[in-house]
């Protein structure tokens, strides 16, 4: 029997426990994308919390980004001694630690998948390799290619949204060419030592959206081509529910275990993970490894150490959506 607190590896990495702090944005970072001293804060928090690896929130590849405020960069190599600062502290604290890569669209626009010539999406594939590189550099234990949420990457998932006429959409396939692209290029620049993870949706909760068809077509692929673990998320602007899937809670265990019947790699699951005991049903009866959480951290950095302490501990965070705050993303419960 698997437990929760089984100690397991990812990649290159070994993982005190089952739980993942997913990628969330702080909105602390500085206005040129560099961590400030009250983000190192959070990742400390985070990292002395008990979690088993840390994802970073959404980190920018290229200088002209459009993001929202206070989002992490990592987009020339003036960002490396200040990110070597961070991953030291967080393995002194016995985590291991991710850096989320994203790409949202350059000078000003949010990007669809009709906007990039060739050319461009050559020069996107590259700057995600380059980026990986410099994660590497500054002491991160792999990178995560971000394709959920409606964000650039996972639009090309999407048959209605992908509207381009070339042989990046089309056929699932096809409209997985992209993240393929992308994933080849880090694994040939930073190494087969450097852990390589997706974040990706299994569907959009839009008609005839298309999206698990191309999501399952693309973890087939990266899975043989060696990725090191699938993180399976959902939803193109919230977070879907009981009305979307059927589930109040880890929302998206279907797709996910599904996902999991075809790899042989690690699958995590986010959105929702609330309760150990039906996490820990869900690890025992699907081949879901993982399970990672975002909102809960944000009200209970300490969240994984309270559960091991007492596994009936409830989680406090009442996924109310209020933690986007303009001076930076926190609980307003929190104490
Ligand atoms: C404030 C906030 C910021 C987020 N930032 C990111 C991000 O940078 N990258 C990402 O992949 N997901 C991001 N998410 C989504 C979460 O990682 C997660 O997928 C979602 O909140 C569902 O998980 P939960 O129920 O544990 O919160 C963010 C969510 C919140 C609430």
């Amino acid at each position: 029997m698997k437990t929760l607190f089984d100690e397991t590896r990812i990649g290159p990495v070994t993982l005190r426990n089952r739980f993942i702090r997913s990628a969330t944005w702080e909105a602390m970072a500085d206005s040129a994308g560099h961590p400030t001293e009250r983000l190192v804060e959070v990742y400390r928090n985070l990292a002395r919390g008990g979690v088993g690896l840390i994802i970073t929130s959404a980190t920018l590849i290229i200088p002209d980004a459009t993001g929202p405020p206070g989002m992490l960069a990592i987009h020339d190599d003036s960002f490396i001694p200040e990110y070597r600062d961070l991953t030291s502290m967080i393995h002194r604290n016995g985590c291991p630690v991710v850096m989320q890569l994203v790409f949202p669209g350059r000078n000003g626009g949010m990007w669809s998948p009709a906007v990039p010539s060739h050319e461009e999406i050559h020069a996107i594939v590259r700057s995600f390799g380059e980026s990986a590189v410099r994660a590497k550099d500054a002491g991160f234990d792999g990178v995560q290619i971000h394709a959920g949420h409606g964000y650039f990457l996972s639009q090309f998932l999407n048959a209605k949204k992908n509207t381009r006429t070339d042989n990046y959409a089309g056929s699932a396939g096809n409209r997985a060419r992209f993240i393929l692209e992308i994933f080849d290029e880090i694994r040939a620049r930073a190494g087969k030592d450097f852990g390589v993870l997706i974040k990706i949706n299994c569907s959009d909760f839009e008609e005839d959206d298309g999206v698990f068809e191309a999501c399952r077509y693309a973890c087939g692929r990266l899975a043989a081509r060696g990725i090191d673990a699938i993180e399976i998320t959902g939803g193109a602007g919230s977070v879907p529910g009981l009305k979307e899937t059927g589930f109040e809670e880890s929302v998206l265990r279907n797709y996910a275990a599904e996902i999991a019947r075809e790899v042989s790699v690690p699958v995590i699951m986010v959105g929702v993970n609330r309760t150990l005991s039906v996490m820990d049903q869900l690890l025992n009866s699907t081949g879901i490894g993982y399970f990672s959480l975002s909102r809960p951290l944000l009200r209970q950095p300490d969240l994984v150490n309270l559960w091991e302490n007492d596994p009936g501990t409830v989680s406090e965070c009442l996924s109310c959506d209020q933690c986007r705050q303009p001076e930076g993303n926190i609980c307003l419960f929190a104490s």
